[in-house]
């Protein structure tokens, strides 16, 4: 395993082409849809099951990626007026939706389910942004009552924009051709029906296969007069083209014959671009003979990228077993056997075998007849970057020869009753067309024998039965303008286109606004030794100094000067 995809991942593949073939997991919740909720929320509706219907609403949203990629939801409660409560593309993530959706509190009023309607054709899906890329665009009506207003026209608008409506009644006031005018055509598909909210949940995985179909099942295989959804693999797998064309089970059948050099391989990517729904049913009409009889092989499997197995029904002669094995959440795949009851599939003669695929269990039937329920374990997405081959033995590219007359995957899967094994002569005797040694041999028919004796004209018979259709009358004058169809896939993405013209130099911008500042910068080196400063001005006195010591005794004085003469009347 491993060393192989060492071995892809350096040899085959150069790195543009690794990028392009990305693992990718295909199922309903990678479906790109724009889903569209319209509920009922006026007065006959009432809080408590106003409530149920939102938590149903929640359920049957969670297997959808809810993102801008995968799932878009809105939701849209009405009464007289329609209240967009969420629009298209707003939460991105499941929780987030489920948050909104629970948050959502009840109307009251009357029921105008035509204008609700309208509204959504009208404003919300209109207003999706992924315009171009969705490959859905699917409404779901709930309602519990008679619409006041007309439904048809609104419903006929709907269906011209290529939205898909499903009607849900709820309860007893519901009338069905209401329902059946909301809803596309044929009503048994778009037409979905509970007794009352209480019991609504019973219908949760029925709107999710269907809201599932819609997504993964976009052919459609004419069956007597209806059209199934599904997958016709004889024309799919070119089987038709690179077969041997032989005689099948009836003289009105034919089938393939393969041989060890016919190789049936296809990218699954061109069978089944959006992967497979929750439910289906595989059904192949075959004859094994010879080492095919003895043999382990695929007779139909789906290869991721790695060659490890994403879907398969194997055959084995060797144990007289048939194993279905598909992809696991918790394992790389989940392998489911049916030990008893296959016998009569490998004895040589045609037989019908059919598995029906449900959520969380598998039957198998021979002829008609139910052989074994088996319980499996929730599914994966499935890898639609491999090879889908037919009849190839165990773990190799060798086609075990078988022959196949039938051999298709229908997406509802009702269609397990509705298909019967009848084609096999034994299964349904009164439908026989071939006698015992036709249908066991492939006997060579002998030489035209001669022509006898013309005969007595006889009795006037019964009225014959009606004659085989005429041919085909002069065309017609020209019908009006069919319905607008569903848009095609999206486009592969373009080669890069050349290089532009260059542009005029554009205009001068304004001035930006003032930065912050800076951080501090360094210490810089000491300066260099400045010049003397100029000598200062004069200040002012000083105070008193202390009082001195005593000084030494003088010198001798110089001698005085005669003094004055005295009066005489001095005694002296
Ligand atoms: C929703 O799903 C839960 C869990 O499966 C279930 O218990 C509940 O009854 C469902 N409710 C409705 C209204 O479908
Ligand atoms: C005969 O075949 C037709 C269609 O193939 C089927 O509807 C009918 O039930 C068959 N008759 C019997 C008796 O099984």
């Amino acid at each position: 395993m491993l060393l192989w995809s060492l071995w892809s991942a350096i040899l085959l593949l150069t790195p543009l082409e690794a990028a392009e073939e990305d693992d990718v997991r295909a199922g309903c919740s990678t479906a790109v849809n724009d889903l569209v909720y319209i509920v009922d929320g006026s007065w006959s509706v009432g809080t408590s099951d106003f409530e149920t219907a939102k938590q149903w609403l929640i359920n049957i949203t969670s297997q959808f990626d809810i993102s801008s990629q995968y799932t878009q939801v809105a939701v849209i409660q009405y009464s007289d007026t329609p209240r967009l409560e969420i629009s298209l593309g707003i939460h991105q993530g499941g929780p987030k939706l489920i948050e909104a959706i629970q948050g959502i509190t009840y109307l009251g009023g009357n029921t105008q389910t035509g204008r609700a309607i309208k509204f959504a054709v009208d404003h919300v899906f209109s207003s999706s942004q992924r315009a171009s890329q969705v490959k859905n665009r699917i409404a779901v009506v709930v309602t519990d009552g008679k619409s006041q207003d007309d439904v048809v026209d609104a419903s006929v608008e709907a269906r011209a924009e290529g939205v898909t409506v499903f009607a849900v009644g709820v309860g007893s006031e519901i009338t069905t051709s209401e329902l059946v005018s909301i809803a596309n055509r044929p009503s048994s598909a778009y037409v979905l029906y509970a007794e009352d909210y209480t019991t609504i949940d019973r219908i949760r995985d029925n709107m999710e296969q269907k809201l599932c179909e819609e997504s993964v099942c976009p052919t459609r295989i004419p069956v007597a007069s209806r059209d199934e959804k599904g997958f016709e693999l004889l024309l799919g797998m070119n089987i038709q083209k690179k077969a041997k064309k032989t005689s099948g089970s009836l003289i009105s059948e034919a089938a393939y014959s393969l041989t060890a050099s016919t190789d049936i391989t296809e990218n699954t990517r061109d069978i089944f671009p959006e992967g497979l729904p929750p439910s289906y049913v595989f059904v192949a009409t075959l004859r094994l003979k010879g080492s095919s009889s003895k043999l382990t092989f695929d007779l139909w499997r789906v290869l991721s990228k790695d060659k490890e197995i994403q879907a398969a029904v194997t055959l084995s002669g060797n144990d007289k077993s048939v194993t279905f094995t598909t992809t696991s959440r918790t394992e790389n795949w989940q392998r489911i056997t049916f030990k008893n009851g296959f016998q009569n599939l490998y004895d040589g003669k045609w037989h019908q075998l059919k598995v029906l695929v449900r959520p969380s269990q598998v039957t198998s039937f021979l002829d008609d007849q139910p052989i074994q329920k088996i319980m499996l374990e929730p599914v994966e997405p499935m890898y639609i970057n491999g090879k889908t081959q037919v009849a190839k033995r165990r773990g190799t590219d060798i086609t075990v020869p078988v022959e196949i007359q039938k051999l298709r995957l229908y997406c509802d899967p009702h269609q397990s009753e509705r298909e019967t094994a009848c084609e096999i002569y034994s299964v349904c005797p009164l439908n026989r067309t071939a006698t015992d040694e036709e249908e066991d041999c492939n006997c060579v028919v002998g030489p035209k024998g001669q022509a006898g004796l013309p005969g007595r004209m006889g009795f006037r018979g019964e009225k014959g039965r009606e004659g085989p259709p005429g041919p085909d009358g002069k065309s017609g004058k020209d019908g009006t303008h069919g319905d607008l169809g569903p848009s095609g896939f999206t486009g592969m993405k373009g080669e890069v286109g050349p290089a532009g013209l260059s542009g005029d130099p554009g205009l001068k911008g304004l001035k930006g606004d003032r930065g912050d500042p800076g951080l501090s910068g360094e210490t810089g080196p000491p300066g260099t030794k400045g010049l003397p400063a100029d000598k200062g001005e004069l200040g002012p006195p000083g105070e008193a100094g202390p009082m001195g010591e005593p000084g030494l005794p003088g010198s001798g004085g110089l001698v005085g000067t005669t003094g004055p003469k005295v009066s005489a009347d001095c005694s002296f």
